[in-house]
């Protein structure tokens, strides 16, 4: 990521690179998120901007969403120009050009808007054809077990009810695929025309063979999704297992599982805490409640996983504690601020114990808050050695000690007696 300038006028130069990516035809799309009105229902919550072809016509066909419906519209390339300099005026919330060379994100600052260029993800533009086809995550093969998990019905429609889920599941693999790729995983893919993984050595035998477990997987909707993503999607030798403390949820997964032939693919009852789990390459937890979320962490350090991908849930651990400055008087003193700000710590902490111990972390926004308001993501890589910056210690040390917090469960940690599976020679 390369910080390209803190200007004050970066519109120029914006709408210019805009319109070269549509000149030379390396442009992929451009989103905008404006800053929300007072009336918040007319605003649009994002505008998709792509590059169509329209009886013979390059066009920019616009997909406002709003609140409950969408509009589209499609310009000429030279209103383009004046709709985006509009925009750009009013100061939107982000502004993303993807294009497949690279991507400028526009970013409002106190100072101004700047620029920041992002490599590219897409290697060959989408088609330019009218009616895009819906991008998925989940082909057709993966009907057997969307069905039986109840997320879609008989013609492979995603249910009303589940929207929501199959939302979330599309958006994890979405992730899963790039820290897949980021972790050298799976190099000979390119991501296909119309944003679809297309992967070139499906089946192959070369692939490195990874080891999946999702914690706390309920009834395993992720758990099936990575399985079938990694395996049909990738053809990466992939061994997925679920874990599980309700034993129902787990035979019902493990029933579909055996009935849908989903090798590799395996369930078990058990607590997080202490389930005999192989060295996984991956360890991932969406929702885990409350400081099962941590236990699933200290497992990753202990295991010395590579990538940890974890949606925190509940966060009950802090807020009792929480005895803040008196400067924080003043947030302390609603019920809801103060649980609001005890989740933001116990994130904030959890992302210093990884540093600790040895991850880089990223925090994403998992899916649209519309869907869920647990939609924090901590996608942690593991970089450098555990315990060895004093630093990072003491940086926890003083949070915790700021706001008169006792226990947190990823306290263990703090003394890297962690006994750590040496895995630096796994893949
Ligand atoms: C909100 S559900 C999330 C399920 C799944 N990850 C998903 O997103 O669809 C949380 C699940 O965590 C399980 N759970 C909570 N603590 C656990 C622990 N210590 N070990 C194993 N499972 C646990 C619960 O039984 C429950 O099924």
């Amino acid at each position: 990521m390369v910080l390209v300038s803190k200007l004050s006028d970066m519109a120029g130069p914006f709408i210019d690179a805009v319109r070269q990516s549509i000149a030379d035809g390396s442009f992929v799309r451009l989103v905008l998120k404006p800053r929300t009105a007072a009336a918040a229902s007319e605003t649009p919550r994002r505008i998709e901007a792509r590059l169509i072809e329209l009886r013979g016509q390059m066009r920019i066909s616009l997909t406002a969403h709003y609140e409950r419906n969408t509009r589209t519209s499609n310009l000429s390339l030279e209103e383009v120009t004046t709709w985006l300099a509009n925009e750009l005026e009013h100061q939107p919330a982000s502004v993303y050009l993807e294009t497949t060379r690279k991507n400028l994100q526009w970013q409002p600052t106190a100072t101004g808007p700047r620029v920041i260029v992002h490599r590219s993800h897409v290697e060959v533009a989408p088609p330019r054809t009218h009616d895009r086809p819906r991008h998925t995550w989940l082909d057709v093969s993966a009907r057997p077990w969307l069905r039986a998990l109840g997320l879609v019905d008989a013609t492979g429609r995603p249910k009303p009810s589940a929207a929501p889920k199959y939302h979330q599941i599309e958006r994890f693999l979405e992730i899963v695929s790039h820290q897949v790729r980021a972790a050298g995983w799976w190099s000979d893919v390119t991501m296909g025309a119309d944003r679809q993984p297309v992967c070139t050595s499906l089946g192959a035998t070369s692939s490195p063979k990874l080891t999946v477990v999702d914690a706390a997987c309920g009834k395993g909707y992720l758990t099936f999704a990575v399985w079938h993503w990694l395996r049909r999607v990738a053809g990466l030798d992939a061994q997925v297992l679920g874990v599980e403390a309700r034993p129902e949820l787990v035979t019902n997964a493990q029933r579909i599982a055996s009935q849908v032939g989903m090798d590799h693919l395996q369930f078990v009852v058990g607590d997080i805490a202490t389930a005999s789990l192989p060295n996984p390459d991956l360890l991932i937890a969406l929702h885990a409640c409350n400081t099962a979320t941590d236990l699933t962490l200290l497992r990753a350090v202990e295991l010395g996983t590579r990538v940890a991908l974890v949606a925190p849930c509940c966060h009950q651990q802090l807020r009792p504690q929480l005895q803040a400055p008196p400067e924080w008087a003043p947030v302390l003193r609603h019920g809801l601020l103060k649980e609001r700000l005890a989740e933001w710590l116990t994130d904030a902490l959890r992302v210093l114990f990884l540093e600790w111990a040895g991850y880089r972390v990223r925090v994403v926004e998992f899916v649209d808050p519309q869907h869920t308001p647990r939609n924090l993501l901590l996608a942690c890589v593991r970089v450098r050695p555990a315990f060895r910056d004093s630093y990072r210690r003491d940086r926890i040390m003083q949070l915790k000690q700021q706001f008169g917090i006792r226990v947190h469960a990823l306290d263990p940690l703090l003394d890297g007696h962690i006994h750590q599976t040496d895995s630096s020679s796994r893949p």
